[in-house]
């Protein structure tokens, strides 16, 4: 099969790692695939937040609903959908932009995790283990004071990402018949 075609097909959700770094070269094509995905309007409206401090990396893990996991993978990024980018910009430029609403954030967040999604099947293609983090969102104001995120910025899942711990498991059977109608 097509490589590509084959990494689509076997990424699954990791959630148990080896106790071992992610190495950078990796970490590095990780985010470089990432930054490849196509973005509305080329506007890039997302920040990638590399989590190395092991402080946060705590917090995260408690503050999503208590997922232990998240505090021991090597590598924690998050795609935070990032309206304030074009904002800085437009004012930086002596220009009064609106304050973006809520189809802005849409396209953020759409931006964020295709970004995202590129990074999980490179990972995946690695070798390398990762799990979407839906639950950043409840406590996102807590963790944002954490990180000094502002009101023009949304959170959009984390990611945490590792060596996986168990040997494959299959993935899940979706068959488009399934999920497609
Ligand atoms: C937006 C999003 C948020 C998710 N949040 C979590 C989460 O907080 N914790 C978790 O263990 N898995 C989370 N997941 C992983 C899903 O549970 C997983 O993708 C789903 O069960 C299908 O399994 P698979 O990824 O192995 O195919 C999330 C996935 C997505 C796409």
């Amino acid at each position: 099969m097509n490589p590509i075609i084959q990494a689509l097909f076997n990424r699954k959700s990791v959630r148990a790692y080896l106790d071992r770094p992610i190495m950078p070269a990796d970490r590095d094509l990780i985010i470089d695939a990432a930054i490849q995905a196509p973005t509305a309007g080329n506007q890039t409206l997302y920040t990638i937040l590399d989590i190395t401090d092991q402080a946060l990396k705590d917090k995260l893990a408690v503050s999503c609903d208590n997922q232990p996991f998240i505090a021991k993978a090597p590598l924690v990024l998050i795609f935070l959908a990032d309206c304030r980018k074009w904002l800085d910009c437009y004012r930086f430029a002596n220009a009064t932009p609106r304050e973006p609403a809520s189809g802005d954030f849409l396209l953020a967040a759409s931006d964020a995790l295709i970004a995202a999604q590129n990074a999980v099947v490179v990972a995946s293609a690695l070798g390398i283990g990762s799990c979407y983090i839906g639950d950043i969102l409840e406590n996102c104001a807590y963790f944002g004071s954490c990180c000094s995120w502002t009101a023009s910025s949304f959170r959009p899942p984390c990611w945490s990402s590792a060596t996986p711990l168990s040997s494959r498991r299959d993935t899940p059977n979706r068959s488009a018949s399934t999920v497609a109608l």
